[in-house]
């Protein structure tokens, strides 16, 4: 804190929504800024109930916490609507105007372009919506009736926010290696997806930022198509654990074993200062529910103590169940 970008480190679903909803409520975040677009579900369990957010920002658990959809962002107006609704942020939600829209002709052009087709997008329309804007000819936030009461000026309200020394997350969606720049391109999502372009599609300048939290599953999972290092059959994966479903399309997840060299490239290039490791518990069922690292069995302390040897940043948070309390917080 104060200004902390989180940022995923593997391909997306490393429980980034998790993270953020555990320093919304323990840190008490004043303001929590989302990124990128409805291609990517953050899952928060809270009070026993799950939500797959796609619009609104994880940290809306903590209710005193300012919600914003930066400049940089691709918005869904259904799909923003519905979940303020369910989140019940009305009042503490802002888009900043000149965020884009993303529209239904957007995702049948995703689903029918034979190449989008091939790398198997989401189906969301993003590629085409990010492709409108570049073209300047997108719809912007500010021409929307619907959107009217919600509109800020995004970067305006964050900077001032982390001056007066407001606890600030910009929150990553997807992951580091669907980077459109830095990932396994085609394989890619339509923009970078690393910390410095969290800041820049946020309107945060680098100079202003504390920390950067990469985000990294226990395991690695990858939907769509594109490389996967050892990866796993699906009946192996079944057999540990690992095997899961998509929290926004329904589709299968591929998996495979926590990759060393590709944790030490992400936190390269995100410059990344601390980790968290999430879903310790799936790989060692002892640690489930855990809060103290203490009581870890051995083998899953020294899986910690790996990662933060070979990449050489301190792992300062780690899950151990899917609540957003169930963490084991090594932050002093
Ligand atoms: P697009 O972002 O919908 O264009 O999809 C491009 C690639 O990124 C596909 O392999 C998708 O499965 C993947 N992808 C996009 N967003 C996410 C995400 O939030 N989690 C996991 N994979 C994603
Ligand atoms: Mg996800």
């Amino acid at each position: 804190m104060p200004c902390t970008v989180v940022t995923g480190g593997f391909w997306g679903d490393e429980g980034k929504g998790k993270i953020i909803s555990y320093l919304a409520l323990k840190d008490k975040l004043d303001i929590c800024v989302r990124t990128g677009s409805v291609n990517a579900a953050h899952t928060v369990w809270y009070q026993g109930k799950r939500y797959a957010l796609h619009m609104v920002p994880a940290a809306f658990v903590h209710e005193k916490c300012r919600l914003l959809i930066g400049a940089g962002a691709n918005v869904h107006i259904a799909q923003f609507l519905e979940e303020v609704e369910t989140t019940n942020v009305k009042n503490r939600i802002g888009i900043d105007h000149q965020a884009s829209i993303i529209e239904e002709k957007h995702s049948m052009q995703d689903k029918t372009r034979a190449h989008l087709k091939g790398i198997g997008t989401t189906g969301r329309g993003v590629g085409p919506a990010i492709e409108e804007r570049v073209g300047r000819t997108a719809k912007l936030a500010k021409n929307i009736p619907e959107l009217q009461p919600y509109l800020a000026d995004v970067a305006k309200e964050v900077n001032i926010a982390i001056e007066d020394g407001h606890k600030t997350v910009l929150e990553g969606t997807q992951g580091f290696m669907l980077s459109l720049f830095h990932g396994t391109y085609p394989y890619v999502t339509g923009r970078d997806t690393s910390a410095s372009a969290i800041c820049s599609e946020a309107g945060v300048g680098p100079t202003r930022i504390d920390n950067v939290l990469v985000v990294f599953k226990a395991f690695m999972t990858r939907v769509g198509a594109g490389p996967l290092p050892e990866e796993l059959t699906k009946e192996e994966a079944l057999k540990r654990g690992w095997f899961e479903i998509a929290a926004g399309t329904g589709r299968e997840r591929r998996s495979s074993p926590f990759n060393f060299e590709l944790a030490k490239k992400a936190v390269m290039i995100n410059g990344a200062t601390q980790a968290a490791v999430t879903k310790l518990d799936i790989l060692y069922p002892e640690c489930k529910g855990a809060r103290n690292f203490d009581v870890l069995p051995e083998e899953a302390k020294e899986f910690i103590q790996k990662i933060e040897k070979q990449a050489g940043i301190p792992v300062v948070l780690i899950g151990t169940g899917p609540e957003a309390l169930d963490i084991i917080d090594r932050r002093k």
